[in-house]
C-alpha cells in the first residue's frame, strides 16, 4: 500500500445526496476531475460503524447529529485514485458549509447545509488510509485497478 500513498482517497456520498438522486452526477463530476473509481459500495452504516468512522469528532457538539444523519439512509462509499488525491478531492468538493463553498464545487452544487453536505472526503493521507481500509480490502481495490 505504501506505493499508493498520496494517490488514493475515500469519498462517501451521504444520505442526502443518495436520497436526492445525485449519485450519477457526483460520480461524473469526480471522473471529469480526473479521479478513477477503484471500488464503490452502497451500504447503510450501523451506529457502531458511524461512531468509529467519525471517532476523531467524538465529543464535538455536532458528533451525535452527524452520526445520526450518516446512519439515516444508504450511502455510497467510493475509493478514488489520482495524483495528489486527498488535496484534489477536498478542492473539488469545496468547504464543509455549502454557503462557503466555491461555485462549481460539489457541495456548492448539491449540498443542502453544513450537516447535510452531500459528500465526505478524507482530510489527510493518514485518514485516507484508515478510511479506505475501513470499507475495502486490498482485493476490492485491486479489482478496480487498471494497469
Ligand atoms: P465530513 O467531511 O463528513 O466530516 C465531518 C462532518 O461533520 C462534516 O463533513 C459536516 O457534515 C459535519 N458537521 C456538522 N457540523 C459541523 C461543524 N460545525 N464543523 C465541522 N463539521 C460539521
Amino acid at each position: 500500500m505504501s506505493t499508493n500513498r498520496g494517490r488514493r482517497t475515500l469519498a462517501i456520498l451521504k444520505p442526502d445526496a443518495v436520497a436526492a438522486r445525485k449519485v450519477g452526477r457526483i460520480l461524473a463530476h469526480l471522473e471529469e476531475e480526473g479521479f478513477r473509481i477503484l471500488a464503490a459500495r452502497f451500504l447503510r452504516l450501523s451506529e457502531v460503524q458511524a461512531r468509529e468512522f467519525y471517532a476523531v469528532h467524538a465529543g464535538k457538539p455536532f458528533y451525535e447529529p452527524l452520526t445520526r444523519f450518516m446512519t439515516s439512509g444508504p450511502v455510497l462509499v467510493v475509493a478514488l485514485e489520482r495524483e495528489d488525491a486527498v488535496d484534489q478531492l477536498r478542492r473539488v468538493i469545496g468547504a464543509t458549509d455549502p454557503k462557503e463553498a466555491e461555485p462549481g464545487t460539489i457541495r456548492a452544487l448539491y449540498a443542502e447545509s453544513k450537516e447535510r453536505n452531500a459528500i465526505h472526503a478524507a482530510d489527510s493521507d493518514e485518514t485516507a488510509q484508515f478510511e479506505i481500509r475501513f470499507f475495502f480490502s486490498e482485493k476490492d481495490l485491486a479489482a478496480g485497478a487498471y494497469s
